[in-house]
């Protein structure tokens, strides 16, 4: 079997995002990949989190990801910070590569771009991207499967496998990123020009799966759209319309040209209230799952037996690196 690894940061509430891009693709690969999965907790302190926010977010994306069909039979889950090699090699990897790669990753220049005159950046922000590679890299996975903004953070973890190999001899797998083709940037409700965000200030235009399902409903009959009442995917054109086609297909498992000909007939009004009716479903489901799963002492469980498949993986991993690297002095 292939393997695929990946994780979701658990800074603020879980977005429709996430689990369109993320979450709901790892679902579906377990039956066909040796899937690792793991909250990125270490990922999240690059901003202040609110301890008790932080326990409470932590939690919830573990039952999330339970409720949204992982079978910790066939993944293993676990807690980026119950294995301490990723920090380890993190360090070493972030050694290995330049500031001015790091400077050129999109998601640190977008949060550079947006900082105030006396606010400054910290340092774990830029150098983010490093402990993702030990995270990837730690693991030897074939296949990554992310949303198209952790792309380029994948692709350099590729390059920096590669220099380590040259340098040290071969040590790493080169991971490949997947991106779905559809719903791999889900866009925010009310600026469908913009990614649909944890950090979206306002959340009006972001859908919370723990959220009140009538709440979410309601932001879909909101979603910003254009006039022309003609259900069209068009991305340049149309990015509202287009937005909701998209989430509409991934939840449905309908073709977006099978919904162009379904409302081809139909205004925006019928095709929103179709859409928030199959959201509200989906979510329906999450959280009767998500209901029985926070309950009790299951997620230590499976974090507990996660933590120790992936530790068993790590320090074979990592001891591997620092023999090559010199760092051991014992054969
Ligand atoms: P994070 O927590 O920001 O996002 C988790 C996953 O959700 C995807 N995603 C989206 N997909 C579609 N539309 C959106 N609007 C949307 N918003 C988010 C992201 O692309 C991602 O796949 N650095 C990572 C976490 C991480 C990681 C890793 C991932 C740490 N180590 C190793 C893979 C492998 C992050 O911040 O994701």
């Amino acid at each position: 079997m292939k393997r695929m690894l990946s994780g979701i940061k658990p800074t603020g509430r879980v977005t429709l995002g996430n689990y369109i891009g993320a979450i709901k693709p790892f679902v579906s690969y377990q039956d066909e990949y040796e899937m690792i999965v793991f909250v990125a907790n270490l990922h999240s302190m690059t901003v202040y989190q609110e301890p008790k926010d932080l326990r409470k977010n932590t939690k919830d994306l573990i039952a999330l990801y339970l409720a949204a069909g992982l079978d910790p039979q066939k993944v293993t889950l676990f807690l980026q910070s119950d294995v301490l090699e990723h920090a380890q090699l993190g360090w070493y990897l972030g050694c290995m590569v330049s500031m001015g790669e790091l400077s050129r990753m999109t998601q640190y220049k977008d949060k550079a771009s947006k900082i105030g005159k006396n606010e400054s950046i910290g340092a774990g922000i830029f150098n983010y991207p490093s402990l993702m590679n030990a995270d990837i890299l730690m693991y030897d996975p074939d296949y990554v499967p992310v949303g198209e903004d952790q792309k380029q953070h994948c692709e350099l973890a590729r390059d920096i496998a590669e220099r380590f190999n040259n340098r040290y001899s071969e040590t790493f797998k080169l991971p490949e990123p997947i991106v779905p083709k559809v719903g791999g940037r889900i866009m925010d409700l009310q600026d469908p020009t913009k990614k649909m965000s944890k950090s979206d200030e306002t959340g009006k235009g972001c859908i919370y799966i723990l959220d009140d399902i009538n709440v979410s409903k309601k932001k879909i009959m909101s979603a910003v759209t254009d006039s022309d009442n003609k259900i069209i995917y068009d991305v340049k054109n149309k990015p509202g319309i287009s937005n909701l086609l998209t989430i509409y297909s991934i939840l449905s498992e309908k073709s977006i040209p099978e919904l162009e000909k379904q409302y081809e007939n139909s205004g925006y009004g019928t095709f929103k209230k179709d859409l928030a009716e199959v959201v509200g479903q989906e979510l329906q489901k999450i959280h009767d799952r998500y209901q029985e799963i926070i309950q009790g002492d299951y997620i230590d469980t499976v974090l507990n037996e996660g933590a120790q498949t992936a530790r068993r993986i790590a320090r074979k991993k990592l001891a591997k690196v620092e023999r090559k690297m010199g760092i051991t002095i014992k054969k």
